[in-house]
Order: structure tokens, then sequence, then C-alpha cells
């Protein structure tokens, strides 16, 4: 891509690093792997807990105290690469993101020391437990009304569309404080992000995709700047008020920026921590009854859910100089790739690793969230809106299961994991 550096391309891909076991087959685009990546990648691990994996040109790191070390030292391993796509893009798509003025910077997941430190300051603000706790009569009564049209309807319902998806995207836009009336086009922008920068799209759909991020864009700025007019009691205002008060700590096209990323961030990723949860808990109804009886059970479920079956199985950093990594020689300019789903299931840090129990006392151990400076900004929001979710769940409609035998559809990407659709019924 030219000017900008919010999705940057691959220059070129260096060789797997000397003496590293190499993996020529497996790709975490396999259909079996996104299937269920979880017994293939413990073999992985078991096999090799750190090799390259020729199909993606990468290091794949998969134990715990591997990762941790990555994620600790952010002078070495740099995310500078998170939100790039893994594969090159068609020069059609490079043509729509040349628009002149498609122009954001990277500003929090993808920017290195010291400037995201000086962003993040004034971000980590609008996370407060104050802003969450305008959030959840919001979301409640968004989960009532979607609850009602479901039970309206009837059983069996889809789950993706008629509650995961509509409600993460709702909240995460009055968080910033995107007028109701966008909804609809705000939530065909950003569906698609994750083809884009972690799956394998056709030059027409990245086409499609770079179109909208365009339009997303756009709609960014003039939001941002209306918001300078007009603020509210919402994250852009608070944003732009940093901004006003200090323009030297964060810029006027940094909180545009942070717009633009955020509200995709706070969207996908819930969708699929929502169904991932009903996925673990209904199947194991002793489980589902206890948080039925006891509600405050949700808040353990939802860090179990996201070791055992996290909407997130991987992220990546970039090496800026010669390191080591585990026992392997790594050199400057290696895409490392850290796989959550081999971690989060390690036997030596958790017992019995492949049961689901929502009274585990060290779920929260996972690693689901990354770690160090960039450690998740929505990770308290996230497991907010799951656990609320829960609790009503459990509360309105105690009976709710899954349709039997259903085949589970997961989009195919490096990262992210939930089910496209989800049969539900009560
Ligand atoms: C289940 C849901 C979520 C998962 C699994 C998840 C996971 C992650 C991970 C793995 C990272 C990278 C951490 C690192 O590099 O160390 C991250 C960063 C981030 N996440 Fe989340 N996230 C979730 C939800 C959210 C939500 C709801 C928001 C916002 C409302 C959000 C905002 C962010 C931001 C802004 C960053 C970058 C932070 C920084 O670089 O300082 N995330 N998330």
């Amino acid at each position: 891509m030219t000017k900008q550096d919010y999705h940057r391309e691959r220059a070129d891909v260096p060789p797997a690093p000397t003496g590293c076991p190499v993996h020529a087959s497996w790709s975490p685009l396999d259909d079996d792997y996104l299937a269920d990546p979880y017994p293939i990648a413990a073999q992985l691990a078991a096999d090799h807990p750190v090799f390259y994996a020729e199909s993606i040109g990468a290091l794949v790191v998969t134990r715990m105290a591997d990762i941790d070390a990555v994620f600790t030292d952010h002078e070495t391993f740099a995310s500078t690469n998170v939100q790039d796509p893994v594969f090159p893009l068609a020069p059609e798509a490079h043509d729509v993101l040349g628009a002149p003025d498609y122009d954001p910077v990277a500003v929090m997941s993808n920017r290195p020391e010291p400037d995201h430190g000086r962003i993040r300051v004034h971000t980590r603000q609008g996370f407060s437990n104050r802003r969450l706790r305008t959030l959840e009569p919001y979301i409640r009564k968004r989960s009532h009304e979607l609850i009602d049209a479901m039970l309206g309807a009837g059983s069996p319902a889809e789950f993706v569309g008629s509650f995961a998806f509509p409600l993460p995207g709702e909240t995460i836009f009055r968080f910033i404080g995107f007028p109701e009336a966008d909804d609809a086009r705000l939530k065909t922008w950003c569906g698609e992000r994750k083809a884009f920068s972690w799956g394998r799209p056709t030059a027409d759909q990245q086409v499609e995709i770079a179109t909208h991020m365009v339009d997303y864009w756009r709609y960014c700025r003039e939001f941002t700047a209306s918001k300078r007019d007009h603020p509210g009691d919402d994250f852009a205002s608070e944003l732009l008020a940093a901004h006003a008060d200090h323009p030297d700590e964060i810029s006027y096209r940094e909180v545009e920026s942070v717009i633009y990323g955020l509200s995709f961030a706070g969207h996908e990723a819930i969708t699929s921590l929502l169904c991932n949860t009903l996925l673990c808990l209904l199947p194991r109804r002793d489980q589902w009854k206890d948080i039925c009886a006891d509600p405050t059970l949700a808040v353990n479920a939802i860090e179990e859910v996201m070791r055992f079956e996290s909407s997130q199985v991987s992220w990546r950093r970039i090496t800026t100089r010669d390191t080591v990594v585990g026992d392997i020689e790594v050199p400057e300019g290696t895409t490392v790739f850290l796989n959550f789903a081999s971690a989060n299931r390690q036997p030596d840090i958790w017992d019995d690793p492949d049961a689901f129990d929502i009274h585990r006392p060290d779920a929260n151990r996972h690693i689901s969230f990354g770690k160090g400076v960039h450690f998740c900004l929505g990770a308290r929001y996230a497991k907010f809106e799951a656990q609320v979710v829960t609790e009503i769940l459990a509360e309105r409609i105690p009976g709710l299961r899954l349709v039997d035998d259903q085949d589970l559809d997961y989009f195919p990407n490096i990262t992210f994991r939930g089910p496209t659709e989800l049969q539900i019924a009560w």
C-alpha cells in the first residue's frame, strides 16, 4: 500500500530461520484446522514448540512461556504487522486504497512505542468503569428487545443473525457515539475487515472490502468533525476533548484513526464470543443449569470460554532485530504467529485442559487478550457485554439448547474464530 501505514503490505517473506523445523503443508486456513484447531495445535506443539510454517511464511510459537516472552519484549517483537493482509493484495485493491483522502494512521494495536503509549493514555480513559456502567442499560435493553423478537418469531432461531451480530455492533457504535440511523451501513463497512487482514479474499472481494474501508474512513472523518462541533457523552467526544486539551499528545488525525479502528475491534470478536459461549455452555446442561441458578457464575464462565474456545486463536508480531525464540535463532524481519490455540490448552498449565469447566479457578490465565503494552483495551468491555448477555439468556430462556446435528461453518481466516451461523432452540 502506498502512503498510509494502517494496513501495510509485507515487502518480502524471508526464508525459514536456519536450523528451524519447517512445516511444509500445515496452514491455519486448512479446513480441518478451521473446523477444530485444538487437537492439531496440540500435536504441532508437541512435535516442535517453535517451527516455521511455509503456508503463511511465519515462525509459529506454540507454548505459553514463549508467547509471553514475545509479547513482553515489544522492542524486539513489534506489533506493526498485526493489521497487515496475510497475502499480497491485488493491484485493483491497491488502486482503491490509493485514494488521496484514504489516510488513516496506525494508532493502537499496530503503532510502536513511544507513540503508542502516548496515544493509549488518552484512549484508556474512555474505557473507564463509568463509561461501561453507562453502557449497561443499553446492552440490557437491546438484549431484551432482540430476545423478544427472537421468541416472537418462534423456535428454532439462527443466533448470529438474530442476536450475536446486531448487539455488539450497535453497542460499540453507541459507545463511540455514532447515530443509530447509520447502524446498517456501519455494519456493512465493518463486517468484512477480518477477510481483508486475516483471510484470503479473492481480488473482487478485496476491491469490495477496500471500497468499504475508504467509505468508512470518509464517514469517520465527517463524524469526528461533527462531534467536534456538537460533543456528546461518548468516547469520541472524550477523545476530542483530550486532543483539545493536549494537542501535542494526541493529534486530530490520530483521534479520527482511533475511531476508525475501534469499531472493528469492538464488534467481530464479541459476536464470536457470544456464539462460543453458547457452544460451550448449552451442551453441558449441568453447567448451564448452574448459571441459570446463580448468574454470578457467568463471570468465570466467560473467562473459561476465552480459554477453551477463544474468539481469537492467534496474533502476530514481526522481529525488529536478530533474536532467539525458544531455542531457535531468528533473523530480523521474521513474521511471528503466536498460537493461542495451543497455549490456552497447555497441559502443564491447566488440569485436564481439554475439559470445559466454568468452576475452574485459574481459567483467567488464558492469553486471548494478549499481554504487555498492547494488552486488549476492550478486554473488560468484551467480558462485561458477554456476562450481561449470558445472564439475561439464562434468566429468560433457561430451556435454551443447540439444535442437534448442525454443521458449523467457520469463516476462513488465521485469527478470528466463531461460527458463521448457530441454530438454537428452546
Ligand atoms: C472477545 C473479544 C476480544 C478479544 C479476544 C480481543 C483480543 C485482542 C488481542 C489479542 C489484542 C492484541 C493484544 C496484544 O497485542 O498484546 C487486542 C488489542 C486490542 N483490542 Fe481487543 N479483543 C476483544 C475485544 C475488544 C473490544 C470489545 C474492543 C473495543 C471496544 C477491543 C479493542 C482493542 C484495542 C483498541 C486493542 C489494541 C490495544 C493497544 O494496542 O494498545 N478489543 N485485542
